[in-house]
């Protein structure tokens, strides 16, 4: 890694390329978001003039964020960071924001800024200023799964949770299943932040998922656990045959093993028809 970039730019360059190589980042797919301890702000001049959010988020008044810039590749960031990503800060009342670095030569950010941001201020908040990091993917066996299945949160948890037993000690509070709306959209971005806030993954039907956690690690690792339970589900259903699967009372004892609450309500979804 190029040892010349301060560590939170190296992170969001091993994150953007471990999100190309697992095929999960074509073109511009998928947007990364950091928000910034004081001591991880350059020192520098405003780059533009203040843009507005249209929104408020009083919770992240003044806070700034490391962000990966609309249209750019992920797979380009660790050839050339400035280019492809760039450093926010929002005014008081965070309802608008000036550029202080990157998104070089006349960039700006995701398209998907009001979902991230939305989602920042909500994560802030319910996790008692931990959660830091948000990444939006285009993971294809989670997308896949919205195609060919009906279904909601507590299908969607239970299915991942008995198709890698890793995934309820991961995500005991389990995932949330969005239904489709219009990326970009406030709409898309009030439903994301409101799930994020009572769990750590959040699917979009036919587009991709969300993830949350305290660094962009923690996020890609829960990302990548469901995208490995969906493929197992896939892979399992390929072979025509699917003859066994975790009971509730396996998952539940995993849990507890390792000192997880499981969302019970889930536990009791009727997943039967999914393994038939
Ligand atoms: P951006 O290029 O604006 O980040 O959009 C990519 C994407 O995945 C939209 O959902
Ligand atoms: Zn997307």
């Amino acid at each position: 890694m190029q040892e010349q970039f301060p560590s939170i730019i190296q992170s969001i360059m091993k994150t953007s390329q471990d999100m190309w190589q697992k095929g999960w980042a074509e073109a511009n797919g998928g947007n990364i978001s950091l928000r910034l301890e004081k001591e991880q702000v350059p020192v520098c001049s405003p780059k533009s003039d203040w843009i507005p959010l249209g929104c408020s988020l009083p919770e992240l008044s003044k806070e700034c964020f490391l962000v990966t810039g609309t249209g750019r590749y992920l797979r380009n960031i660790a050839l050339f960071p400035w280019k492809n990503i760039g450093i926010i800060e929002l005014d008081e009342t965070a309802s608008g924001y000036r550029i202080l670095e990157g998104f070089e030569p006349t960039g700006k950010p995701t398209s998907e800024l009001a979902a991230h941001l939305m989602t920042h201020a909500s994560i802030k908040k319910a996790y008692n200023n931990s959660k830091r990091a948000v990444i939006h993917t285009h993971a294809p066996s989670l997308i896949a799964l919205t195609y060919a299945l009906t279904l909601d949160s507590a299908l969607l948890s239970k299915l991942l949770w008995q198709c890698h037993v890793e995934c309820i000690v991961g995500f005991p509070s389990g995932i949330e299943f969005i239904p489709w709306m219009m990326a970009g959209s406030k709409d898309i971005g009030e439903a994301t932040a409101m799930a994020l806030a009572r769990r750590p993954l959040a699917v979009w039907q036919f587009h991709g998922v969300f993830g949350t956690g305290r660094n962009l690690d923690e996020a890609f690792g829960l990302i990548d656990m469901a995208e490995k339970a969906a493929s197992i589900f896939l892979l399992a259903k390929s072979t025509g045959c699917i003859r066994h699967a975790p009971t509730v009372e396996q998952l539940r004892s995993i849990a507890e093993n390792f000192k997880g609450v499981p969302e019970e309500s889930f536990l009791n979804a009727d997943t039967t028809a999914f393994f038939r």
